[in-house]
């Protein structure tokens, strides 16, 4: 029987992933001991409410309310309260008092990232999160540690379930977008505040997250461009699946020429996007996620697995408190967070897209050159027109005409769409989608 040094572990929450990071660590205590070449010893649950109902169940003489006396004691610090405080300041505190620390919290790493690297930096302490981005999926660790060897050019992930659950079930079944809502939310897979989801905002944390990570530069979340798919109607749904399109919400992070210097940049953004039915992300359904890494020499490569789930996501977070009692039994300083690259972080202004758009305009005579060289005037190149004639305007007759345009600017889409608006000849714009994944 080898003897294990043992570590003590504390457990900052108790909801969906921690009561399931607990019943795994006790039932499988002794086999990620061997892995860990230590022994990993539960010390305690800090929770709010000692009697709320927990599944699996926690045994009550773990659990305590006194988080900061519980930090104290450890070794590592797994912290799945969630929110900003007071998951920071704890978080910050396990850092000083020497812990490692796991974190499962998108929103600290997305907001607070830099401080609680720097912090741990200091004192020479590790924190990992791979739990933050793609739940049960191994996306933090390859992008780390995998491809440090790579340079990584792009990454389109579908990061967010609840958005990919809705948008599959507008697509596969014609659900409307309130139904579908209501349909995420009643199998658990919103958060509280549905918002968070469907306008974009968890996606926009992980999106930081992983563009900081891909390419060796802090994104800061306020710099992440985010649309949410309030905005996405069933016809267009349908209209894509009809063009060889699916809309999925995506976060895009990129590593940009500068134009007009030797010098990249990093983008990164959310918004609802179009993506050709070959593509692999068309083929990710319901509420699962997927990252779709493209890299220079490994070229594309892509994770896929469930990105939220109590069980699901304690696998993550029981990998990472493997690597860090490994660690721990090693020693070392452990690894940096890697800015070395520090890009300049562009604006959406800057990014170059394809687009897709759908107006209804009156059928006559020189309307469709006039649409051309409305766009000509703009830098936006046409490279698809389609035409159909849909039906009678007030006095004329009108055509639907969807419109798909080489790689252009934002700027240059965004005053084109605005030329549109004003033209007499144009009854409506229907939609305006960018196109990924081409
Ligand atoms: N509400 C999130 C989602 C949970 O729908 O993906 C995981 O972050």
């Amino acid at each position: 029987m080898i003897e294990y040094r043992n570590l003590k572990v504390a457990l900052l929450g108790g909801g969906n992933v921690g009561a399931n990071v607990a019943a795994l660590l006790l039932e499988h205590g002794d086999e990620l001991a061997s892995r860990a070449g230590a022994g990993l010893e539960l010390i305690g649950v800090a929770v709010r409410d000692l009697d709320a109902e927990r599944s699996p169940s926690i045994p009550r003489e773990l659990l305590t309310t006194d988080a900061e006396a519980l930090i104290l004691g450890a070794d590592i610090v797994i912290e799945l309260i969630g929110g900003l405080e007071p998951a920071r300041t704890l978080v910050l505190k396990a850092i000083n008092s020497g812990a490692d620390v796991i974190t499962g919290n998108k929103a600290l790493l997305a907001t607070h990232g830099p401080e609680l690297f720097d912090a741990a930096e200091q004192v020479g302490a590790q924190l990992y999160y791979e739990a933050a981005v793609g739940g049960a999926i191994p996306i933090i660790r390859p992008l780390r540690d995998s491809l440090a060897g790579d340079r990584v050019t792009r990454i389109l992930g579908i990061v967010n379930g609840t958005t990919n659950y809705i948008l599959d079930l507008m697509d596969t079944e014609g659900a409307s977008m309130e139904d579908a809502l209501a349909k995420a939310t009643a199998l658990g897979y919103a958060e509280a505040d549905p918002t968070a989801d469907v306008g974009g905002y968890d996606a926009a944390q992980k999106a930081a997250i992983l563009a900081s990570l891909a390419f060796h530069t802090t994104v800061p979340l306020d710099s992440v461009y985010r649309e949410g798919i309030t905005e996405v109607t069933l016809e267009q749904v349908q209209a894509a699946r009809k063009a060889g399109y699916v809309v999925k919400l995506l976060a895009v992070a990129e590593r940009l020429a500068i134009p007009g210097t030797s010098e990249f940049g990093v983008s990164a953004r959310v918004h609802p996007a179009l993506i050709p039915l070959e593509h692999p992300l068309a083929t990710v359904h319901q509420a699962k996620n997927a990252v779709f890494v493209e890299a220079e020499a490994a070229g594309s490569l892509m994770f896929y697995g469930a990105g939220a789930g109590g069980k699901e996501t304690a696998s993550a977070v029981l990998g990472d408190l493997v690597s860090a009692a490994r660690r721990h039994v090693v020693g070392g300083p452990g690894v940096a967070e890697s800015t070395h690259a520090n890009l300049a972080v562009l604006p959406m202004s800057a990014v170059t897209t394809r687009y897709q758009i759908t107006l209804t305009v009156v059928d006559e005579p020189g309307v469709l050159a006039a649409i051309a060289t409305l766009f000509a005037e703009h830098g936006v190149s046409v490279e698809t027109v389609s035409q159909s004639v849909t039906g009678h305007g007030d006095e004329s007759l009108t055509a639907t005409l969807v419109i798909g345009t080489h790689a252009a600017t934002e700027s240059s889409l965004a005053s084109t769409v605005e030329a549109l608006a004003s033209n007499a000849a144009v009854s409506s714009i229907e939609s305006v989608l960018r196109v990924e994944g081409l």
